[in-house]
C-alpha cells in the first residue's frame, strides 16, 4: 500500500465524526435542531397526544428531540456495528498491528504472515478497520445517549469461545459475540459486482455464481482456534484466504443499510450521521474485494471437522473473464 493510500484510507476513516474523535459528541449536534418534517411530526404528535392523555408525545419522540424513529435508525446500525467490532477485535488480536490504539492481542506470526498474502499491508488495514468499527458504535451509542435516547447494549451475549490459541487476548475467551471459526461465506457478491448484463433490482431471481463456492457450504474457520490449527501450512493459508472473503462479505452489508436508513430519517442530523458513516463501510468494502483477488489458489481439508475448501484461481477457466477476473 502507497503512503497515499495509506492517508486516503485514514482520511475516509475518520471523515464520519467531524472531527476524528471516539466518542464525544460534539455540541455542533444541538438538541434544539429541528428539521422543517421533524417539526410537523411533532407538531401532529403533540395535538394528537392532547386528546389522550399525552401517551403520544412519549410515543411520537424520545427526550432531547430525537423522535422514536430517529433513534431506531440509530440504534439498528449501533447494534450492527457492535458485532463489525467484535469480530474485527478478533482479527485484529491475531493480524493485525498491535499497540495502544487498538490492544489486546499479541499477534499469530504465522497466521499474520499468510494474510499478508493478499496485501503486504493486510496488518495496517485490519487495525485500521478495526479502530473504524469501534468509533462506528461508539459515537452512535454516545449520540443517542447524549439525546436522551437508549444505547444499543449487546453486552448479555458476550457468551462464545472464540479463539484459544496464543496471541488472544485472554480477557475475552469465552466473552465473544461472534463466532469466526463456523463461517459458511456468500461470495456472490464478487460477480454481481462485475456482471454487466444483469441487473439485481430488475431480476431479482437470477443467481449470481459464488466465487469460491466451498465457502458457501460447510462451516470454515477464518481464524486458528487453537495453536494445534497451526501445524498445516496450507490450512493456515486457507483460514487466511477465508477471513479475506469473509472481510469482504461483511462490509457489503453496511454499504447498502446506511443509504437504506438515510433515506427514513426525519432529522436532518440524524441524515447526516447515517450519510456520512456509510460511505466509510463502502470504502472498506472496495479496500477488501480489492485485496481478496490475492488470496492465493489452493485446496485445504480442515484437520479438525474434515471439511474441504477450495480458493480457485480466479484468472482460469471454469473462472475467468469479466465475471472472475480479480481488480
Ligand atoms: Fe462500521
Ligand atoms: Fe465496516
Amino acid at each position: 500500500m502507497t503512503t497515499l493510500k495509506k492517508r486516503q484510507f485514514s482520511a475516509l476513516r475518520n471523515s464520519h465524526s467531524n472531527s476524528g474523535q471516539k466518542v464525544k459528541p460534539s455540541h455542533r449536534f444541538s438538541n434544539s435542531f429541528i428539521s422543517r418534517r421533524g417539526f410537523l411530526r411533532r407538531g401532529v404528535a403533540v395535538g394528537a397526544g392532547v386528546a389522550v392523555g399525552g401517551l403520544l408525545v412519549n410515543k411520537a419522540s424520545a427526550a432531547g428531540g430525537l423522535t422514536v424513529g430517529d433513534a431506531a435508525l440509530l440504534r439498528f446500525p449501533a447494534a450492527l456495528e457492535i458485532l463489525e467490532a467484535d469480530f474485527w477485535i478478533q482479527y485484529n488480536e491475531l493480524a493485525g498491528v498491535q499497540d495502544g490504539e487498538v490492544s489486546g492481542g499479541s499477534g499469530i506470526p504465522v497466521y499474520t504472515k499468510a494474510l499478508e498474502q493478499l496485501d503486504s499491508d493486510m496488518a495496517v488495514y485490519v487495525h485500521d478497520n478495526t479502530d473504524d468499527e469501534i468509533t462506528h458504535h461508539q459515537f452512535l451509542n454516545a449520540y443517542l445517549v447524549a439525546n436522551g435516547a437508549e444505547p444499543a447494549n449487546l453486552d448479555n451475549f458476550r457468551t462464545l469461545m472464540g479463539s484459544t490459541a496464543t496471541g488472544v487476548n485472554r480477557d475475552l475467551i469465552g466473552k465473544r459475540l461472534t463466532n469466526l471459526t463456523k463461517l459458511t461465506l456468500d461470495t456472490s457478491w464478487w460477480t454481481r459486482y462485475r456482471d454487466d448484463s444483469h441487473n439485481p433490482d430488475l431480476n431479482p431471481d437470477f443467481v449470481f455464481p459464488q466465487a469460491v463456492p466451498t465457502l458457501a457450504v460447510g462451516q470454515h474457520t477464518a481464524i486458528p482456534r487453537t495453536d494445534a490449527d497451526l501445524k498445516h501450512k496450507d490450512f493456515i493459508q486457507a483460514m487466511a484466504n477465508t477471513a479475506g472473503f469473509h472481510f469482504p462479505t461483511i462490509e457489503q452489508g453496511g454499504n447498502s443499510l446506511y443509504p437504506s436508513l438515510a433515506q427514513r430519517a426525519t432529522s436532518a442530523e440524524v441524515l447526516r450521521i447515517l450519510i456520512s458513516i456509510g460511505p466509510t463501510e463502502t470504502m472498506h468494502f472496495q479496500t477488501w474485494s480489492d485485496k481478496a483477488g490475492n488470496a492465493p489458489p489452493l485446496t485445504a481439508v480442515d484437520p479438525v471437522t474434515g471439511v474441504s475448501v477450495t480458493f480457485p484461481d480466479l484468472n482460469s477457466p471454469p473462472f475467468g473473464g469479466e465475471s472472475y477476473q480479480p481488480i
